[in-house]
């Protein structure tokens, strides 16, 4: 039995969670530790967020913490990269083990640092990059280990499910429930890579390289994020059965391709995951031999992503090991991913029709005939605030999304004075 030392990387909102943790709960945390662990060293942007302990010594350049030879174990919680890459390329290469939640970092340079970790017979451990409190990350590398990955359904982002959930629940216009997600801690230093639906990308690449043993491939997943929703958007949705959340979409596909996207999708009331709001993230996966299987906890927030570290000191701790990416870095596949275009699937079709041309009971069903490629599963029609518009909703049956938008390229301009879609998922399993 050794003592291992660890030394932390930020103080911001997780990096305090960590903090409290480690200091208020470690005689818990050792209890659970095959060798013992001590914080003993903090670095952060200023000094003034750190609280002095006689034990813990403050490091104003993080860097210098991947030299000293008393330090085991870094745990780095910042948002810039660039120092992040840094410090795990020296901390590996001097024998530290290293845990990140630096989902950009992972994302961007992942492959790079599987070698890394190999090359120097190194440990890094991200269970908080992805899911924040829900060990996905574990699961899909320890629990579900026996299983090809066919398809999940990720609720991935916690200040994107709190504000529709918001924006549903409460009629909240989207600015307030942002800046709500904020107070609260759960957005990005840039807010937009919440909103834009960068980050959920972030941890889709992540889950997708750990179920596929993929090298880990951002710039080819399509992104959409929920700037584009409205609350009649949302309205809609219910009134024909569904709720609007922003998914992470994986799926395994025949010739071995994949569907890799993240989008805002409605999703049928009676799914259990349509029903997980605020911050909580929901992975919903289908593996060939545990079947389905469901995912629920904290995806954002100062100690829920705190104790997924935690747990990952611990697992350092007891010398619990796994593949950086769920085998060698040199097994690591180059991902096929299909384009959005070829999406075949169901939509939710929006709309908004000049008023005196929509009162022609027969206008509407003429944009579906003369061979139209839509088929309408079911729809029904609203009006805008002033009345000025009639709007028309809805689902139609699955087809291929470049086809779907050549109809809609051809509909009378006249009648139809704008338009959108969302696509629709129709999981299995709950
Ligand atoms: N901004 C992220 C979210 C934090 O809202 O989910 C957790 O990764």
């Amino acid at each position: 039995v050794k003592k291992l030392n660890i030394a932390l990387v930020g103080l911001g909102n997780v990096g305090s969670g960590v903090y409290q943790i480690l200091t208020k709960e470690i005689d818990l945390i050792n209890l659970r530790c095959k060798n013992k662990i001590e914080l003993v060293a903090v670095s952060a942007r200023s000094k003034k967020d750190f609280i002095d302990q006689a034990k813990v010594k403050f490091y104003d350049n993080p860097l210098d913490l991947a030299e000293e030879k008393a330090i085991d174990i870094i745990i780095e919680v910042i948002t810039e990269e660039k120092t992040a890459y840094d410090l795990l390329s020296k901390a590996i290469k001097n024998g530290k083990k290293y845990i990140s939640a630096n989902k950009a970092l992972l994302t961007n340079r992942g492959f790079e640092i599987a070698g890394l970790v190999e090359e120097y017979n190194g440990h890094i451990a991200f269970e908080a990059a992805v899911g924040a409190a829900i060990p996905i990350v574990k699961s899909f590398k320890e629990g579900l280990a026996a299983n090809k990955i066919q398809e999940f359904y990720a609720i991935l982002n916690g200040t994107c499910n709190y504000i529709l959930s918001k924006m549903s629940a409460e009629n909240l216009d989207f600015d307030s429930a942002l800046k709500q997600a904020q107070d609260l801690g759960y957005a990005e230093f840039d807010p937009t890579f919440d909103i834009e639906g960068i980050d959920t990308a972030h941890k889709l690449t992540i889950l997708a390289a750990i179920a596929g043993n993929f090298k880990p491939h951002f710039d080819n997943i399509y992104i959409e994020g929920i700037t584009t929703i409205n609350i009649s958007d949302i309205k809609m949705a219910f009134e024909l059965g569904y709720k609007i959340k922003l998914l992470a979409i994986y799926k395994n596909l025949d010739q071995n391709s994949t569907f890799q996207a993240v989008y805002p999708t409605l999703i049928p009331i009676t799914k259990k995951i349509a029903t997980i709001d605020d911050s909580y993230n929901a992975i919903l996966t289908y593996g060939n031999n545990c079947d389905w299987n469901f995912h629920v906890g904290r995806g954002a927030g100062r100690l829920p992503t705190a104790s997924a570290i935690i747990a990952d000191v611990i697992d350092m701790a007891n010398d619990r090991f796994t593949y950086t990416f769920n085998c060698k870095a040199d097994l690591l596949e180059d991902a096929k991913i299909i384009a959005i275009n070829d999406r075949h699937g169901k939509y939710f079709l929006k709309l908004s029709l000049d008023y005196k041309l929509s009162k022609d009971n027969n206008s509407v069903a003429k944009l579906f005939l003369g061979g139209s490629k839509i088929n309408i599963e079911t729809s029904f029609f609203t009006s805008n605030k002033n009345g000025t518009e009639i709007i028309f909703g809805a689902i139609i049956t699955a087809i291929k999304e470049s086809d779907l938008i050549a109809e809609i390229a051809k509909f009378d301009q006249n009648l139809v004075k704008s338009s959108k879609f969302i696509r629709v998922e129709e999981t299995g399993g709950f």
